[in-house]
């Protein structure tokens, strides 16, 4: 190892290399939000290493492919010839001068945060931490997070004694810390990733400094906040109001559906309102790595402060109570045909948790499935991202893909994810029963089709 890497770096030596592209920058965690941001940082030409305890992912990238649909073997190729490696020795972390934590924070079985993705790689990053580096965390959590949970094992299991920089003039015994949610919006092809606003709290001011240059190198725009709770806050409230508000154009879908109204017709007339007013759409289910668990970490940190989020709580029960909709939708929409559920092939169109992309954490797809079957239904499903469904975290489903020939042997296609590559016209015109959870089929007249 470089020996000079060892010394510690003054701030504005940390800088400069930011500045000229030197840093080495380590990235935990190659998922979803790592992989892409580790792919961004190589684009601008840093020297970037990836650090992932899943050794087939590391592996798959050893070998240029890649696990995540939108990210192409072209780009891991271009990657690796600008320098990058995946490894999951975290003995490297020592040559980094940039180190930033992306794993996972899902819920518990009790529905309570699930923080030992981040314990552990505290753990493993503590013995090869050296000062004048920066750790920061953007993995989602609840305020606090950075400085009562990471600081502490970051300063009590490195060897050197090092502390975090809290005064905004590091010592040779300091690294800093900052928190930096990542925002990204899987499957949005408008917004292109650099040019979503990074929010950036450093536990000092040096820290948010140096966090700014690294993420200003690569995000058009930088949002310095006061703390790592205030922006481990913001992100919290960004999901909360999406939750919130998609629980409310659910509940008014069901009205709607009861008064004989379009929801989304009436949601597209509000939306040509030029202020204040947002579109959110109604749907089977909330699904994904976020909006279905963020809220509920802030709603069990919220409980140390004998406080009750109640609009997160009632979002969540509104939220959760759609799955049980759809069933009950399919199963009135096959009984006006004089069919019971128990016994009928139901074809699911798609699983993934949202159109055009190969995510299937938390989709309310797999629930549906599954209520389904104790309904006695034959499910099949198809999904272009999806070729086999397994096993998940909560489900076991072993299904294959069923093409998407010979539509009229199905009792009943229901739309689960709108996936833009599906022909509606085609797929109505060749079903005998179409239950569109999702306005798919907008564009069509048919007596066959069910909106719920
Ligand atoms: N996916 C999104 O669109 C999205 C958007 C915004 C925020 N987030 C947040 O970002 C964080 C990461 O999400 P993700 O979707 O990338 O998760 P992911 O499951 O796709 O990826 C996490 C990666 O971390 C690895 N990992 C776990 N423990 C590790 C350890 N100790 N050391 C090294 N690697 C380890 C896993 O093997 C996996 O490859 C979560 O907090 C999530 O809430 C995700």
């Amino acid at each position: 190892m470089n020996t000079q890497l060892t010394a510690s770096s003054s701030f504005t030596d940390l800088k400069n290399r930011i500045e000229t592209r030197k840093a080495r920058v380590g990235i935990i965690g190659l998922g979803y939000v790592g992989l892409p941001l580790a792919l961004l940082y190589s684009e601008q030409k840093f020297p970037v290493t990836g650090f992932d305890i899943d050794q087939r992912k590391v592996d798959t990238l050893a070998q240029g492919g890649t696990y995540i649909f939108r990210i192409t073997p072209e780009e891991i190729a271009a990657a690796k010839a600008h320098g990058f490696k995946a490894t999951s020795d975290y003995a490297h972390l020592t040559e980094m001068d940039a180190i930033i934590i992306c794993v996972p924070t899902p819920l518990n079985e009790y529905h309570e945060p699930d923080l030992s993705y981040i314990t552990n790689t505290a753990h493993a990053v503590a013995p090869y931490l050296r000062s004048g580096q920066i750790v920061i965390l953007e993995s989602t959590t609840y305020p606090g997070t950075t400085e009562e949970v990471l600081v502490p094992i970051l300063e009590e299991e490195n060897k050197a004694g090092l502390k975090a920089s809290y005064k905004g003039a590091a010592s040779d015994h300091e690294f800093w810390v900052a928190f930096s949610p990542e925002r990204e919006d899987p499957g949005n092809t408008e917004v292109a990733r650099h040019n979503i606003p990074k929010v950036i709290g450093g536990l000092d001011r040096q820290a948010s400094e140096i966090a700014a240059a690294l993420y200003g190198s690569i995000f058009r725009r930088t949002v310095p906040v006061s703390s790592p709770a205030a922006a481990e806050m913001t992100k919290l409230l960004e999901n909360i109001y999406r939750c919130v508000n998609i629980a409310l154009v659910n509940e008014l879908k069901m009205l709607c559906l009861r008064m004989d109204l379009n929801i989304w017709e009436i949601i597209d007339a509000a939306a040509t309102k030029p202020f204040g007013f947002h579109p959110f759409y109604p749907g089977p289910g909330l699904g994904g790595h976020c909006i279905p668990v963020d809220p509920f970490y802030l709603s069990w940190k919220a409980k140390e402060f004998d406080f009750r989020t109640k609009f997160i709580e009632l979002a969540g029960e509104v939220n959760v109570a759609m799955p049980y909709h759809v069933i009950a939708a399919t199963i009135g929409a096959l009984n006006r045909q004089k069919k019971p559920i128990n016994g009928a092939k139901v074809l699911v169109l798609g699983v993934a948790y949202k159109k055009d992309i190969d995510d299937l954490r938390e989709s309310p797809a797999l629930t549906i499935i599954e209520l389904l079957q104790k309904e006695g239904a034959t499910v099949s499903y198809n999904d272009p991202y999806f070729p086999f469904v397994g096993r998940g975290r909560k489900y076991d489903l072993q299904m294959k893909c069923a093409p998407l020939d010979n539509l009229a042997q199905y009792d009943c296609v229901l739309i689960v994810t709108d996936h833009s590559d599906y022909d509606y016209k085609k797929i109505v015109s060749e079903s005998q029963l179409v239950v569109d959870t999702r306005n798919a089929t907008r564009a069509i007249q048919s007596e066959k089709i069910v909106r719920c």
